[in-house]
């Protein structure tokens, strides 16, 4: 199977073809002045992780056009970065007053490896590079962001960091998908300016020009994030390839030091729109006609649930509970930390929602988990989803170790996508979680054992005791206990797991029901076990030396090993 599934970016390549060595002016002992020359496309900044950032503020015309902040390579290189050259542009660098370094920066290993190229290849061989999860090409990931689903495509935004991989530089990359597997990459969606980094947000179809940047105009809501953070638009007319950021952000602000990722949906029930955004530890529900005039209508989420840590990246949508008529309002709350294995986490809450409040039907104390890995956050969904389906994805990592996972060139992936719905089980209601259905069509051949990427499909009639493992007796352990109603997955000895103290771990599910059916999606570096019913749902990133290639089964489980293709 060719790696055509993950993102890749425009193909740059690296370190070949065109090589002209930079001349810095060293202004200081910690000031440098590069004056980008047009011998290259790209100039490739050389990053060394270990190193304070530099903060470089790009100046053409006499204006200032761009911060970046990178840990320039001080001593030795980890991977390059591509930074775009435009023709005049100066790169001011400051390197950090705290560099252990008191004489002068000109022997700083930067300068030899910086240069100008015209093309750049991702590194798509690094050994946790998934093979059919979304990845950024190059640099770090973080939450999915400005979802949406128009004419045939998914369009998937994210928080990404272009100049490293760690969380920094705020901006919205953007991918986009026909099945919601085969990611391709379409241009940035949204860069840093003078209002901030660009965290969450999410985007809407505005089918009834109702803002009047045209109609089917994909409309944007977003965080500019300064010292506080404020919540602005952007705006769409050919399709979501190009996004104009709107002449009166910031639209809606407040004195509050955690105000963020305003997700928007239409509500037919009212005819206008709703934003749900988090603040502190509540959700804020707002109303508006026009997408830019905002009303505040309610506060939930005081003594409700987990308040283990920060409420982030709200969603909110009506679906009908199975085996019923009856439509109930899911309210989507993701929280760092305070997870049930620690960091991050998805809660959820079920309710009525009439436009204006959200009201919990569970008892305050309740707190229900969408997910009961360690490595599932920030879950949103698509605005516009054909057939009123509820799409989500999440990202594939934890606060904990995020900016630790041994990976360099890119670090973090998404989830597959989960089609989202609720059920009854014990005078409660839950969010059911299922791979899309595009998930089958991928769905191979039969072969005989496990490889680095494939679906296990696992029948239970029972207690059960399911070991993926290699040669190098790393392995993973998933225990089914019936009586219990736990399904449990221990990572411990899944490989490296040294990066983080937080890493090794076993999460255990509950079940709600008996077991019949879980199906197991192995990439290179993750397992997401899904009940095939719905009712559990567990994803655990794994860095084993080599792919798990044996499966052993003790007690009442078989299993069908498939290739995905
Ligand atoms: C969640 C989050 C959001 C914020 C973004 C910043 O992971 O903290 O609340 O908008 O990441 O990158």
């Amino acid at each position: 199977m060719k790696n055509t599934l993950f993102t890749l970016v425009p193909a740059f390549a690296f370190a070949m073809g065109a090589w002209a060595q930079v001349s810095p002016e060293i202004l200081s002992e910690r000031h440098a002045m590069l004056r980008l020359e047009h011998n290259g496309k790209y100039l490739l900044l050389p990053v060394e992780e270990k190193q304070e950032n530099a903060h470089i503020r790009v100046v053409k015309d006499n204006q200032l056009v761009n911060t970046i902040n990178c840990r320039l390579a001080v001593d030795k290189v980890d991977y390059y970065v591509p930074y775009e050259v435009h023709e005049g542009e100066i790169l001011d660098i400051a390197f950090a007053a705290n560099s252990r370094y008191t004489g002068s920066i000109k022997g700083f290993t930067c300068w030899n490896k910086m240069q100008y190229t015209d093309e750049f290849t991702e590194k798509t061989t690094e050994k946790y590079r998934p093979d059919y999860h979304h990845t950024p090409g190059h640099g770090w990931m973080n939450d999915p962001n400005g979802m949406f689903y128009k004419d045939g495509k998914w369009h998937l935004c994210y928080q990404w960091n272009p100049y490293a991989s760690y969380w920094e530089n705020l901006s919205w990359g953007h991918s986009s998908s026909t099945d919601l597997l085969h990611w391709t990459a379409e241009p940035t969606a949204l860069v840093p300016d003078a209002l901030g980094m660009i965290f969450s947000g999410s985007a809407v179809v505005d089918k009834e020009n109702t803002a009047g940047f045209g109609k089917d105009a994909i409309v944007l809501l977003y965080t500019s994030a300064r010292e506080r953070q404020t919540q602005s638009m952007a705006y769409s007319t050919d399709g979501g390839k190009t996004f104009t950021k709107y002449s009166g952000n910031p639209i809606l602000t407040a004195d509050i030091p955690d105000f963020r990722d305003p997700k928007v949906f239409w509500n037919e029930d009212i005819k206008c729109w709703n934003l749900i955004l988090a603040s502190g530890q509540e959700m804020w529900i707002y109303t508006s006609s026009n997408l830019r005039d905002w009303k505040f209508e309610s506060a939930f989420g005081r003594n409700y649930g987990n308040h283990g840590g920060v409420w982030e990246c709200p969603d909110l949508m009506k679906m009908k509970v199975a085996g019923s008529e009856e439509e109930k309002w899911l309210l989507i709350c993701n929280i760092n930390p305070g997870g049930p294995f620690g960091g991050s986490a998805t809660q959820y809450f079920v309710g009525s929602f009439d436009g204006h409040e959200f009201k919990c039907e569970s008892a305050p104390e309740v707190t229900k988990w969408m997910d009961y890995g360690k490595d599932h956050y920030a879950t949103v969904t698509f605005d516009n989803a054909p057939d009123g389906r509820c799409v989500a994805i999440a990202w594939m990592s934890n606060w904990q170790y995020a900016n630790q996972v041994p990976t360099l060139q890119f670090r973090s992936a998404n989830t597959i996508a989960r089609d989202l719905g609720l059920y009854s089980y014990n005078g409660e209601t839950y969010c059911s979680v299922k791979p899309v259905v595009e998930m089958d069509a991928a769905r191979g051949k039969q072969i005989a054992a496990p490889a680095a990427r494939c679906e296990i499909v696992l029948t239970l009639k029972g207690d059960a005791q399911i070991t993926l493992k290699n040669k190098h007796g790393e392995r993973v352990t998933m225990v089914y206990d019936e009586e219990e109603g736990t399904f449990d997955m221990d990572r411990r000895r899944s490989g490296n797991v040294s990066f983080s103290d937080a890493f090794p771990c076993v999460t255990s599910a509950p079940t709600n029901g008996k077991l019949r059916q879980v199906r197991l999606f192995v990439d290179r570096c993750s397992i997401e076990a899904f009940d095939a019913d719905g009712k559990m749902a567990m994803t655990n990133l794994v860095f084993p030396t080599e792919p798990y290639n044996r499966i052993e089964i003790k007690g009442k489980a078989k299993a069908k090993v498939y290739a995905l293709q």
